[in-house]
């Protein structure tokens, strides 16, 4: 028989092979075979599954790539879990200025869990800031926003401003004396805008004051806008760092790109299991608190926004009146601005921090602004007003 039309092993054959019903020479075993090919062979023919996988774990990875690349990956499997307990909480929940407060209530003392799962909430919030802001200074340090790397970090500065949105609205929904007095402020901040303050203000809370429309358009963007926006971005992010792979280290190490799989896969699941790790160990030992219920009448509440935002709130409480504007838009707006075009502002060909002089120079100092702020932020901040258990609406998570 011509080689050819030899049969082959069917446990061999690529399963476009196995599909190709057309060839001579197939017995009718082979041909029984060939038309019904096995669940797994006849999704990945559809699918290309084994190629997408394949292709992954052979990812190359420049040699110096670390430690320092699990960012990233860790970020990914923290939101992961901050939408299932997100789910979760979203199906005990109840959204309305009468209803959410109790509702929360239940959530943390009676639903089986309850109190676990929100901490899981709460802290993987407070956790996935921190792998943000830190794989962002990474990403700028090792200047990988480079060419041909723009617009993973363009995309990336959209995905740090929604992750701050999905924070800030969130922190309203538990509608107790905290979540009310923080968005207070926060929303005020709009106000100071030139010219748009005033309708901004009005759209964002749906009216002139913090109130059940507020709630439910806090609630509706953290359930609905937020997440599809963020699936989006990361589904780009994750698209161009592919099609570009990873920046090796600043100055190139000697020695042949290795593959994604083992040993980089291994340094990620590490940090992974540690990452989560965290999250379960402070929400077991520091379950969430629930203060009093929002009382828009109250007078001596000192607010106190989410600690990441502490840093803007001292800064806007530093600013002598009628200079609040600095604070609120001048500021964070150069923040933004830079961050945005940052890519085409730094346009030395080096990625070396000692070439880039003035780009760290100045990350470095608003680093400092930022982090002195906060710091004092959270050093001012007086403790949390949570009054012994069964006075009525106001409980301790503690
Ligand atoms: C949900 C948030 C994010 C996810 C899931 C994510 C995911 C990733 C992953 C998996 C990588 C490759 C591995 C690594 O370098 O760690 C990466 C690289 C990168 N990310 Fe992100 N990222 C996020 C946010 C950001 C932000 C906020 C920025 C910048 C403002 C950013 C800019 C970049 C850049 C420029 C690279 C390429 C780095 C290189 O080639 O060395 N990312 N990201």
């Amino acid at each position: 028989m011509p080689e050819l039309l030899k049969p082959e092993d069917p446990h061999t054959l690529s399963p476009e092979r196995k599909a190709d019903t057309t060839r001579v020479g197939a017995t009718t075993e082979e041909e029984i075979q060939i038309s019904r090919p096995s669940l797994r062979d006849w999704l990945d023919l559809r699918l290309g599954w084994s190629g997408f996988v394949r292709k992954t774990l052979d990812e190359p990875m420049p040699a110096g790539v670390g430690w320092w690349q699990t960012l990233g990956n860790l970020l990914m499997t923290l939101l992961m879990f901050q939408f299932i307990t997100g789910f979760a909480l979203a199906m005990y929940y109840s959204a309305g200025t009468q209803s959410a407060y109790e509702s929360v209530k239940n959530i943390t003392y009676n639903v089986p869990l309850g109190s676990f799962v929100r901490g899981l909430h709460v802290w993987g919030s407070t956790i996935i800031v921190l792998a943000l802001v830190t794989h962002t200074l990474r990403v700028f340090f090792w200047g990988s926003y480079k060419k041909p790397r723009e617009l993973t970090w363009l995309v990336g500065v959209f995905i740090f401003q929604v992750i701050l949105g999905f924070s800030f609205t969130g922190y309203l929904l538990p509608w107790d004396q905290k979540a009310y007095w923080a968005t207070v402020v926060g929303t005020r901040i709009a106000a100071t805008i030139p010219v748009v303050g005033d309708p901004l203000l009005n759209l964002i809370r749906g009216g002139p004051e913090v109130g059940s429309l507020t709630l439910t358009r806090f609630y509706a963007a953290h359930v609905m806008l937020l997440p599809a926006l963020l699936i989006g971005l990361m589904g780009i992010h994750l698209y161009l760092v592919r099609r570009h792979h990873i920046a090796g280290p600043v100055n190139p190490q000697r020695g042949k790109p290795e593959p994604f799989f083992p040993n980089q896969l291994f340094k990620d699941a590490i940090v992974q299991l540690v990452g989560v790790g965290l999250v379960i160990y402070l929400a077991l030992s520091m379950p969430p608190a629930l203060e009093a219920l929002a009382d828009p009448t109250g007078v001596d509440v000192a607010p106190r926004p989410e600690w990441y935002f502490l840093g803007l709130y001292e800064l806007l409480k530093v600013m002598p009146a009628g200079f609040e504007i600095i604070a609120t838009g001048v500021i964070p707006g150069a923040v933004s601005l830079g961050m945005i075009f940052l890519p085409w502002l730094d346009r030395s060909e080096s990625r070396h921090p000692a070439r880039r002089q003035w780009i760290i120079v100045t990350g470095i100092a608003v680093i400092l602004l930022i982090g002195l702020m906060t710091l004092k932020g959270l050093l001012d901040t007086p403790p949390p007003h949570i009054p012994a258990p069964g006075h009525g609406t106001t409980i301790s998570g503690h």
